[in-house]
């Protein structure tokens, strides 16, 4: 489902932020991306639905691919797939079922969109999504009312009303607490197993990825160093790999940068 072939991504200051990358994701796999601030792992999750350019090499999703497209073409691809951030981006002032409804717009011209009227099987999708996470009753409230772990849940909803095969979570849960993390990581876990999205989240913990990963993917330095299902991603490996366990200063260093 998803393909890269040698991609590598250079930043325009010449940082290399991804080297050469092969790798095939299969429909309904849920990968955690792990590896230390700076490993590569953003950079692999933009590249993946083109918010950056790569320098070489090619992806392709679903057979299509999105580093040629172009146009009406690129806009198809990239329906499919929904990004979940850190911050959440959330517009945040509006409530949370504009927030939701706003994963429908790639379905409708740039003319409908701004009216902000959208059809009542929209209305109806956005309710639905917002029902899987268990937020429904929140639909009428502004989103900066909802808590970090609420809003994460109405991010996770708006990918389920844009219908997105493709789930993209770039540290889903840096910023929330434990049991808010627990919360979110389930929710995505649930839509994984019960809709079969394609989920890929980076994480900095790889107990987390232990936890709710099927395959975990190790970068360094850009490169990937490990790739393989949880029952080979010992501490003993990682340490190997990293010279220290994952997950333990990341967080602090991400805080400093
Ligand atoms: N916009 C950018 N310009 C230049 N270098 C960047 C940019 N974004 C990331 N990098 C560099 O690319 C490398 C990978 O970064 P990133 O993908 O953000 O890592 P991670 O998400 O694993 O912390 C790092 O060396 C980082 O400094
Ligand atoms: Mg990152």
């Amino acid at each position: 489902m998803i393909e890269l072939r040698h991609v590598t991504k250079i930043y325009p200051n010449a940082t290399k932020g991804l080297n050469d990358i092969n790798l095939t994701i299969q429909e309904g796999e849920f990968v955690a991306i792990v590896g230390l601030s700076g490993a590569g792992k953003s950079t692999l999750l933009r590249s993946i639905n083109r918010l950056h350019d790569i320098s070489e090499g090619e992806i392709i999703i679903n057979g299509h691919s999105i580093t040629k497209a172009k146009g009406q073409k690129l806009r198809l691809i990239r329906r499919n797939i929904g990004m979940i951030f850190q911050s959440f981006n959330l517009v945040k002032r509006s409530s949370v079922i504009r927030n939701v409804l706003a994963g429908r717009v790639g379905y409708h011209s740039t003319l409908r969109t701004l009216t902000g009227r959208f059809p009542k099987l929209d209305i109806e999708l956005a309710f639905e999504a917002l029902s899987r996470v268990n937020i429904a009753e929140k639909a009428y409230s502004r989103a900066d009312e909802l808590s970090g772990g609420q809003q994460q849940r109405v991010a996770i909803a708006r990918v389920l009303a844009q219908e997105a095969k493709i789930i993209l979570a770039d540290e889903p849960v840096a910023s929330l607490d434990p049991l808010t993390t627990k919360q979110v990581m389930d929710d995505l876990k649930k839509i994984n197993l019960e809709l079969g999205i394609t989920t890929i989240v980076n994480l900095h913990f790889i107990d987390l990825a232990r936890t709710y990963a099927t395959r975990i993917i190790g970068l360094r330095a850009g490169e990937v160093v490990f790739d393989g299902p949880v029952s080979e991603a010992t501490d003993e490996r990682f340490a190997e790999i990293y010279g220290r366990p994952l997950g333990q200063d990341e967080l602090l260093d991400e805080a400093v940068v």
